[in-house]
């Protein structure tokens, strides 16, 4: 016989070897905001029906977790109702059609799950004849087994508008015992309880327009649905889902915590089947997400919660029960869903708050809702007020149809729509209550805030999620929120670690926290909301959720000041003192006391040290103790830290032991590498390490690594060979900038004798004009003076041409009566279109235009050649 999980294995096999898919189980909360919930297998893939998407591939197969409440209060009371089930399904998106669905849905049934084929049923669209057909003739199905039903059995649609279809269903036969007569047939009357539908195909080729008018599909497409929990029961011979072994054994916990045994009263398996389901769907909203609320969702989790408080009630259970419910839940869950196992404690936490705040208040509520009940009979009326039924819910906590139900079980009406009245009235005082705590000012408010609730409870040490009650919102002036809880999971910035960053959700509100602060031991965390504001409503249950990547991080370099602080010690001294430290996610930094600057030596000892330590993996322990404990133990406590009674020792093997209420990493190996990236002074005798840890001193190293590679590269030579290849580089340099200057000064005369050919001589004076290319003035000026140096009496006037046009003129002494340095260079700046001047016997100047150089120097000769 089959069990639920390998039928579940069995089917995901079965249509893989069929070319699909295996696509997860998607969130029970959908990527659609038209549904509130995952209600059917097919509902993660509406766009691919609808052609709004391509489909990532044609044929798609999965077990989909879903709720439905549109039947609660049936949910307990019949075999197969539920609120969570799984949906089997597979899924052609414009691939194959009918023939291939049915044809493969009936290969599982009778070759896979080996169902008496003489027991089935099958139900076509009224005029489907293609589907009847493909029974007949490809399955060999007996005809007069084949039933036509209309539209509310056998056309199947998400909503009221979207893609829908004629559909085929699949029915088991249980027999007369369960209805009808040795003739009846599928559809029959009273025989709702005998045939069981196993599996529904859909033909899904139209989109129901708004004004209800049908228009294909881009695609023709298959949609195909087989709640798990039915399929086992045939199966496995049972004609009651909740005797499955998919939900048994919760069954039989339900009985354990309840002291019930299943079988002995209709009643009390009504109340057992209620906690089993409902146990499920609790269990699996927390999963994804969900928290209880008044709203949407939450509100659906609420009642259920509820709902199933009240039956363990009526079976007499006082204490706290369904949060256990859930260790049973996941054990049976867990193979298909994994996920579960990790958020065990979340789930149980939020299950336990939520149980908790009802049971408190249940005792009295029934009380009240039973005295009314009575009241009304006895006057011979037969409805509930309003008022009534609010106060059961504002006050007691009675979702308004757990109210219903229970007035329903007792013949006695309520209205809802006075119900709501009530609401609607309460809403607007809530609305102003919250607009005057808003208004209050920070410093008095926190005394008050104290006062009245004491401090907040911090889970972090041991937790980086909590469900919490918000106690306060209050708007800031910058548009943020200041939030206060009455537990969290943030460490709020305190002995120079910063604080927590993370998330805040809510039914709809999602807040970043960006810091924590922390006054009088409560935790103030500035948000930013990003949607669902309505929600910042004192009372409301949230979820606090740290980043745990930041939180780790931050950890890793608290750990490591902790290693730091004692390898300096050993290292340079015991007078070795924090003076201060600072621990964020990037990197860490440690002041302490040191009347000089570390050498490199020490520096890399210091590191090493660490290191070494890191390498030992040691784990890291925190411990609550008295002071004198503490002290007699040897653990450092920090200059200037404010200690109460109580403290917390941080040790780390018998290394380093601190007081210290940080949060830090389970074990020392986490922090990887420790890597030192400068030291400096801060202050007189106080020295200052910044450290990077982990994946950022990893990523420092790479940095370094690649640098040298770079350098490598352009020494033209290996990593290793890199050291000995630079100290020759430098000595070639050396040899060759010597080398260089010795070439510069013969070419600097070489040129120099060149010029003197180049002397002409006008009215018996020496004269050189020449122009250069790309001189500096100063080679000119060099020129001028070494020539006035060798020829005694003689004009000198040079020009280059360096894209911009520069100028140097020389006189000798005895001939500026004559002609003047100055004037020539005016006159050749000029027309080089600038403008300059000097002393008499040497001047320089510059132009805009190079090209005018030589045209300049013309004239120069021109000057001369009337002056001289
Ligand atoms: N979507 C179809 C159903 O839920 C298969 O029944």
């Amino acid at each position: 016989m089959l069990t639920g999980n390998e039928i579940r294995s069995k089917f995901i096999e079965f249509f893989e070897k069929k070319n699909h898919k295996h696509f997860e189980s998607a969130s029970l909360i959908p990527d659609d905001p038209t549904l509130l919930l995952t209600v059917a297998g097919m509902v993660p893939f509406k766009p691919y029906f609808l052609g709004q998407k391509e489909a990532p591939t044609p044929r798609v197969t999965t077990y989909q977790k879903c709720i439905r409440t549109n039947d609660l209060e049936n949910v307990g009371r019949t075999a197969r109702h539920h609120t969570f089930f799984e949906m089997l399904g597979n899924f052609s998106f414009g691939d194959y059609f009918r023939e291939e669905a049915i044809i493969w849905s009936w290969e599982f049934i009778t070759e896979v799950l080996k169902l008496d084929k003489d027991k089935l049923w099958v139900s076509v669209f009224t005029t489907d004849d293609e589907a009847e057909k493909i029974w007949v003739e490809k399955c060999n199905f007996p005809k007069e087994r084949i039933v036509r039903m209309g539209e509310s059995e056998n056309w199947w649609a998400a909503g009221p508008t979207g893609s829908c279809g004629p559909c085929s269903e699949i029915h088991v036969d249980l027999g007369p015992a369960y209805g009808g007569d040795e003739n009846s047939k599928l559809g029959d009357e009273g025989t709702d309880n005998r045939f069981i539908e196993i599996w529904n195909l859909v033909f899904t080729e139209w989109n129901r327009m708004e004004d209800g008018s049908l228009q294909p599909l881009p695609k023709k497409n298959i949609d195909t649905g087989a709640g798990l929990e039915r399929v086992a029961a045939m199966v496995q011979g049972k004609s009651n889902n909740f005797e499955t072994d998919l939900l048994f054994p919760i069954v039989e916990e339900a009985g354990r915590l309840t002291n019930t045994k299943y079988g002995t009263e209709p009643e009390k398996d009504f109340s057992l089947k209620v906690i089993t389901d409902h146990a499920r769907a609790v269990t699996f909203l927390v999963n994804d997400g969900v928290i209880p609320s008044n709203e949407g969702r939450g509100y659906i989790l609420r009642r259920i919660l509820r709902r199933a408080v009240r039956h363990g009630r009526l079976l007499g259970r006082k204490e706290l029960f369904m949060y256990e419910m859930v260790d049973k839940v996941v054990e049976i869950m867990e193979e298909a869903y994994p996920e579960l196992r990790k958020n065990i404690e979340h789930i149980k936490k939020v299950v336990k708050i939520e149980e908790e705040k009802f049971s408190n208040t249940l005792d009295q509520g029934m009380q009240l809702v039973m005295n009314e009940i009575e009241m009304a009979k006895s006057k011979g009326e037969t409805k509930l007020s309003g008022d009534v039924t609010f106060k059961l819910y504002d006050t007691y906590g009675f979702p308004y149809e757990l109210t219903e139900e229970i007035c329903e079980e007792n013949g006695i009406e309520v209205s809802k729509d006075e119900f709501l009245e009530k609401m609607e009235e309460q809403r607007e005082k809530a609305r102003s209550a919250r607009a005057v705590v808003m208004e209050k000012g920070q410093d008095s408010f926190i005394e008050e805030f104290y006062d009245k609730h004491g401090k907040t409870e911090f889970t972090g040490y041991c937790d980086l999620m909590t469900p919490a009650t918000l106690l306060s919102a209050r708007e800031l002036e910058n548009g943020k929120y200041a939030l206060i809880f009455d537990q969290t999971p943030f460490y709020a910035e305190s002995g120079g670690q910063e604080a927590d960053q993370g998330i805040i959700e809510g039914e709809n509100l999602v807040a970043k926290v960006l810091d924590v602060q922390k006054q009088k031991e409560i935790y103030t965390h500035i948000v930013e909301i990003e949607s669902g504001l309505d929600e910042l409503v004192e009372g409301t249950l949230l979820n606090l959720t740290v980043d745990p990547v930041r939180r780790e991080e931050i950890a890793k370099n608290h750990t490591a000041t902790h290693l730091l602080h004692q390898a300096l010690k050993d290292i340079l001294g015991t007078h070795v003192q924090q003076a201060g430290s600072s621990c964020g996610a990037e990197r860490l930094r440690f002041d302490f006391n040191h009347y000089e600057a570390l050498t490199a030596e020490e520096i890399e000892k210091v590191e090493k040290a660490v290191n070494e330590r890191i390498f030992m993996a040691t784990s890291v322990n925190a411990e609550v103790m008295s002071m004198d404990d503490a002290k007699a133990k040897g653990a450092t406590a920090l200059f200037g830290d404010k200690y109460g009674d109580e403290v917390r020792v941080v040790s780390i093997g018998d290394y380093s032991m601190e007081l210290c209420g940080g949060t830090h990493i389970s074990n020392i190996g986490k922090i990887g590498i420790f890597k030192i990236v400068s030291e400096a002074g801060v202050a007189a005798g106080v020295r200052r390490i910044e450290a990077q840890t982990s994946y950022k001193a990893y990523l420092a190293v790479l940095e370094m690594e690649k640098t040298m590679k770079r350098v490598a590269k352009n020494l033209k030579t290996d990593l290793h060979k890199i050291e000995e290849r630079s100290e020759k580089v430098v000595e070639e340099t050396r040899e060759l900038s010597k080398e260089v200057e010795t070439l510069k000064a013969k070419v600097a005369s070489f040129e120099a004798n060149s010029l003197f050919d180049e002397i002409e001589e006008i009215n018996g004076v020496k004269v050189l004009v020449k122009d250069f290319k790309d001189k500096e003035a100063d080679s000119l000026r060099e020129i001028v003076d070494k020539a006035k140096d060798k020829l005694g009496s003689c004009v000198i006037a040079l020009g280059s041409d360096n894209e911009k046009a520069i100028f140097a003129i020389g006189v000798t002494k005895d001939l500026i009566g004559k002609v003047k340095a100055g004037d020539l260079v005016r006159e050749a700046a000029k027309i080089a279109e600038g403008n300059g001047g000097g002393r008499p016997d040497f001047a320089q100047a510059g132009g805009k235009n190079g090209a005018k150089v030589k045209e300049a120097l013309s004239a120069v000769k021109e000057i001369l050649a009337k002056s001289l």
